[in-house]
Order: structure tokens, then sequence, then C-alpha cells
């Protein structure tokens, strides 16, 4: 019996891309409207998601691992001179662009948790941060949001040009797994293993935010 062809992006990969996909402007527009109860969620919701792609990095079947797509400096250059991809997964130059993309929203995530709006809410942290690291983390939540934007930006170009200019069905496999010349070349691992990461991360930011300590009391 003919072996059917491997994934590519195994089912958490693409899972923790598209719901962060979906997050992400939900987080902008509940900033925007300043529904804190609604940001506060989708922000922890992106912490997690992003905590879990990164442990999926290391556990995770061979494409999502990073070692199967940082390559050193050499790689990168070899690449952008056309010398072809050492992965059949994210070429060398794509591969650093998800672990920036990744640590944006880490850092973006992690921000927020110190963050306030200075009148109805402030992110679980803020009140365990000096005066200076709540400035400096508010400046960091804007910043990073702008950065995120732009390599946001730069990803769905870099996508839309492979996928339209050079006809490789990169969309296709990030929706159901693989597609025509995007296979993998081994077998996933267990999918339910990314299910008991996100619920041991999920439970420890829970236990976390419930140490986190209260305002004190105003004096009046
Ligand atoms: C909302 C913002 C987005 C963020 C933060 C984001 C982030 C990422 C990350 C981190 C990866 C690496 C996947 C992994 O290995 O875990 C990735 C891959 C990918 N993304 Fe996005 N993405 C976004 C929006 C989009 C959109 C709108 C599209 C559709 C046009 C898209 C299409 C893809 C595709 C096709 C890949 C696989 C690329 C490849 O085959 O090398 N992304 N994205
Ligand atoms: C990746 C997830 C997140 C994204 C994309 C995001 C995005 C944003 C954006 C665009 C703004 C408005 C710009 C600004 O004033 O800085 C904002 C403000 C804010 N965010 Fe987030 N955020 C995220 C996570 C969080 C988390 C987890 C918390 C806390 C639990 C948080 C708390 C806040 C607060 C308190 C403000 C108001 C800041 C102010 O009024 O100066 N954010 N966020």
């Amino acid at each position: 019996m003919a072996q059917q062809p491997f994934s590519l992006w195994d089912m958490p990969t693409r899972a923790f891309h598209w719901l962060i996909v979906c997050c992400l402007p939900l987080a902008w527009l509940s900033a925007e409207t300043e529904n804190y109860d609604v940001h506060q969620w989708t922000g922890y919701t992106v912490l997690v998601l992003v905590l879990a792609r990164i442990v999926w990095g290391f556990i995770g079947s061979r494409h999502s691992r990073f070692s199967d797509f940082l390559v050193g400096p050499a790689g990168v250059v070899a690449y952008i001179r056309g010398r072809g991809a050492a992965s059949v997964g994210h070429n060398p130059l794509g591969g650093w662009s998800v672990l920036a993309l990744l640590s944006l929203l880490l850092l973006q995530a992690v921000s927020g948790l110190f963050n306030s709006d200075d009148v109805l809410f402030s992110g679980p942290l803020y009140h365990a941060a000096s005066t200076g690291l709540r400035d400096t983390m508010g400046e960091v939540h804007d910043i990073a949001f702008n950065l995120l934007l732009a390599l946001v930006c730069l990803h769905v170009l870099a996508v839309l040009y492979h996928q339209l200019r050079k006809k490789e069905k990169l969309l296709q496999a990030m929706i159901r797994g693989r597609a025509p010349g995007r296979e993998g070349i081994a077998a996933a691992v267990p999918w339910w293993r990314a299910l008991v990461v996100l619920g041991l991360l999920a439970l420890a930011l829970w236990w976390g935010i419930q140490q986190a300590p209260q305002p004190a009391p105003m004096a009046w």
C-alpha cells in the first residue's frame, strides 16, 4: 500500500497560527474601543498560544521545530543568492521572520501585563512594578505593536509573493497541512501533546494572575 505523504505543518502549528491571526485584530479593536475585558483576555490567549508555539518549536513535529528552519547567517546569505532552501518547511529567511514575529508577539503580550490605561484597567503586574518599569512597559507596548504591524504586513506580502509569483502552495499547506509540492518528510507527533502544553501554560498563567499584588488601598 502506498504511504500517505506527511503533513508539512501539523495541526497544532496551524491552529496556533490561525488563532493568533484571529486574536490580533480583536486585541487592537478592543484597545481602540477601551474594552479592556476583551483586551486582556485576547492578550492572555495570545500569550498562551505564543508560549505554546515556542515549546512546540522544541517538542513538535519535524518542520515545526526551530532546529528545522533556523540556519546561520551563511545559510541565509546562500538562500538570498538563490542557492535554494535548506528545509522543505520555512526557508532560511522565513525562519528568522517566524522567530521575530513570535518574539514581538511575546513582548507585546508581556508588556501588556505591566500596562494601565490610568483610569479603569491595569494589567496584573502593574502594581508589582516600579514607576520606571511601568513607563517603559507602556512604551514597549506601544512601539511593539507598530513593529508587529509592519512585520505582519511584510509577512503577508512575502506569503503572497511566494503564492502568486512563485506559484508555491503556502496557503493551502497552512490550511490543510500539506499541498502538492509542500509535503513533510516525517510523521507528525501526536497533536494532543500540544493540548497538554496549552493546558499547563494556561493553568500557570491563571495561577500567576492570582498571585499578582492588588493596588494599595487609597488613603482618604
Ligand atoms: C495577524 C498576523 C499574523 C501573524 C502574527 C502571523 C505569524 C506567522 C507565524 C509565526 C508563522 C510561522 C508558523 C509557524 O511555524 O508556527 C506564519 C506562517 C505563515 N503565515 Fe502567518 N501570520 C499572520 C497573518 C497571516 C495571514 C493574514 C496570512 C494569509 C495571507 C498568513 C499566512 C501564512 C502562511 C501561508 C504561513 C506559512 C509560511 C510557510 O509556508 O513558510 N499569515 N505566520
Ligand atoms: C498580543 C497581545 C496584545 C496586543 C496586540 C495589544 C495591543 C494593544 C494596543 C494596540 C493598544 C493601544 C496602544 C497603546 O496605547 O499602547 C493597547 C493598549 C493597552 N493594552 Fe494591550 N495588547 C496586547 C496584550 C495586552 C495584555 C495581555 C494586557 C494586560 C492584561 C494589555 C493591556 C493594555 C492596556 C492597559 C492598554 C492601555 C494603555 C494606555 O491607555 O496607555 N494588553 N494594547
